[in-house]
């Protein structure tokens, strides 16, 4: 299993989209799993139709437990061929700075490789603009950049509690599927086992 991760707005879900494509024609086994939209699928089972940006702002311990059941749905879904997790290592909630990727998620995913995908703090604060439909707050680039470094911290602890690797993809302005085709080679080498 790879993990995906970046802030709101870096275009990791964009990215993603391309690497589906990429991985159809070069024909390499390759499912896409939003780790949002699993926790936004039980949370409406439990009763809670939200929209995808209102759940960090529910009460943490709620959400936590959804994360779990959320890291379990994901490790049981995951059959044959790489499963890809798109996520984040963060989540900015109303008690603070929540981490996307816990001890008790990361065993259940149990990662061969953590990817950080990542682009400048000005770049981002102009897709986050940019996206009217989404309810995403902040879009200074000071503060974009402070989660960009955080996401890094929490990637190095993540590292050091599963032994993957972190592999940092940047994803320029229209350049979304050369960052693709480098997320493809890297999950193909970790995947097989390459150095
Ligand atoms: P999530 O499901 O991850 O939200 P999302 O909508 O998928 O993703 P983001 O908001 O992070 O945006 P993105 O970076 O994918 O950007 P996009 O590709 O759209 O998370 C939803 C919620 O789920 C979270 O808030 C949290 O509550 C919960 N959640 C998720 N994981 C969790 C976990 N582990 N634990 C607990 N809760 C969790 O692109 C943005 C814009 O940029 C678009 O307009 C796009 O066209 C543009 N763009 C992208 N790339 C480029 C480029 N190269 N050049 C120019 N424009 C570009």
């Amino acid at each position: 299993m790879v993990v995906v991760t970046g802030i709101p707005g870096v275009g990791k879900t964009t990215v993603l989209n391309e690497l589906v494509a990429l991985a159809k024609q070069n024909k390499f086994n390759l499912t896409v799993l939003n780790f949002g939209t699993i926790m936004n699928g039980i949370m409406r089972d439990l009763g809670k139709d939200l929209h995808r940006d209102d759940m960090r702002r529910q009460n943490l311990e709620m959400q936590k437990k959804v994360q779990e059941l959320a890291a379990s749905e994901i490790a049981s879904r995951a059959g044959q061929g790489t499963a890809v997790i798109d996520t984040h290592m963060f989540i900015r909630t109303s008690s603070g700075m929540w981490a996307g990727l816990p001890e008790k998620v990361l065993e259940r995913l149990s990662p061969q490789l953590l990817v950080l995908v990542e682009a400048n703090p000005e770049h981002i604060a102009a897709r986050r603009r940019s996206d009217i439909d989404r309810k995403r707050e902040g879009s200074l680039a000071e503060e974009i950049a402070f989660d960009l470094a955080w996401s890094r911290a929490i990637a190095a602890a993540s590292a050091v509690m599963t032994g993957a690797p972190v592999k940092v993809i940047r994803n320029d302005d229209g350049k979304q599927k050369e960052a693709a085709q480098e997320l493809l080679e890297v999950i193909r080498r970790a995947v097989e086992g390459h150095a």
